[in-house]
């Protein structure tokens, strides 16, 4: 039998292309939204209201779900969303925010599946990290904070769950064409005038990142491949050069650290 997936944020982006995939291949797949009522008409999956930020919703959302199926093998962790700016200008509360929905709310949808998946002594936990959950990249710092996080809870996480015959694994992408840039949110903290010439270049090359991203089809490719292999890596870096980017961190983290001060340096 196919397996069920449960991909969370599945109204856009990578979400939405997975969904869409997973469908046509003949999984039953479950995607969802703070907004469902938006999107129900358009997907041709089913498409349950989550809002990670909100344990009501967790609960409500899990009761919903086992309501409607009672088989569920992976669970996708890919609904987020990215704060970008100076980190001193960039009020403590965006960025608990931005934990609230990343990091705190992966962890609590997580919570909520993994009684069904240790009773059945099986499942899959993909989670869609980032590139910054593995390096630092200025001008989005809660944004890779919370990333970071993401990883260090999943790296710890496999092992406790590994008696169960459950798989955890990670997905980090570059920059990839979605809504992820356009729904991002930079805030209008406190201004520091010393920043005015660093802020503009430095959201300068966040931009050409954001202008420049790839087709997310070679993510949405990955994640098929994760749920289709036997064992699959727990880290699965994914876009252009990030197997350069992560030689060079590790290997000649000067030479690392030079192109990225030097990109923005040069940043027009
Ligand atoms: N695009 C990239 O270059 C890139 C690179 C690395 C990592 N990522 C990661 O990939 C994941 C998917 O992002 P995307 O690029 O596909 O962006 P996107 O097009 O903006 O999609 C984000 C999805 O997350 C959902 N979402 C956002 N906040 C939520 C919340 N509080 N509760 C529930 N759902 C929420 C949205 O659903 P609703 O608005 O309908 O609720 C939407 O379906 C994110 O975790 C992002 O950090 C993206």
């Amino acid at each position: 039998m196919k397996k069920t997936i449960l991909i969370t944020g599945a109204s856009s982006g990578f979400g939405l292309m997975l969904a869409n995939k997973l469908h046509r291949e003949g999984f039953t797949v479950i995607g969802t939204s703070r907004s469902p009522e938006k999107y129900l008409e358009k997907v041709p999956f089913k498409l349950l209201r989550l809002d990670l930020d909100d344990e009501n919703s967790v609960e409500s959302f899990t009761r919903e779900l086992f309501a409607y199926t009672k088989q569920l093998d992976v669970l996708i962790n890919n609904a987020g969303y990215m704060v970008t700016g100076i980190a001193e200008e960039t009020p403590v509360e965006v960025g608990r925010r931005q934990f609230e929905t990343n990091f705190w709310g992966t962890v609590r949808v997580t919570n909520a599946l993994l009684p069904h998946f240790r009773r059945q002594k099986r499942g899959q936990i993909i989670t869609v990290s980032s590139i910054v959950g593995l390096i630092g990249p200025p001008n989005l710092s809660y944004y890779t904070a919370s990333k970071h996080a993401v990883e260090g809870y999943f790296k710890s996480l496999r092992f406790e769950l590994d008696q169960f015959n459950i798989k955890v694994n990670m997905v980090e992408p570059v920059w990839f064409k979605t809504n992820l840039g356009e729904n991002a949110v930079s805030p209008d903290g406190h201004h520091i005038p010393d920043y005015d010439a660093y802020r503009s270049r430095v959201r300068a090359v966040t931009q050409k990142g954001i202008d420049e991203a790839e087709s997310p089809d070679a993510v949405v490719s990955t994640i098929m491949r994760l749920i289709q292999t036997k064992e699959p890596k727990f880290s699965n870096p994914v876009g252009k050069m990030t197997g350069m980017i992560l030689f060079l961190q590790s290997y000649a983290p000067k030479m690392f650290e030079g192109s990225i001060l030097k990109s923005v340096k040069t940043a027009k």
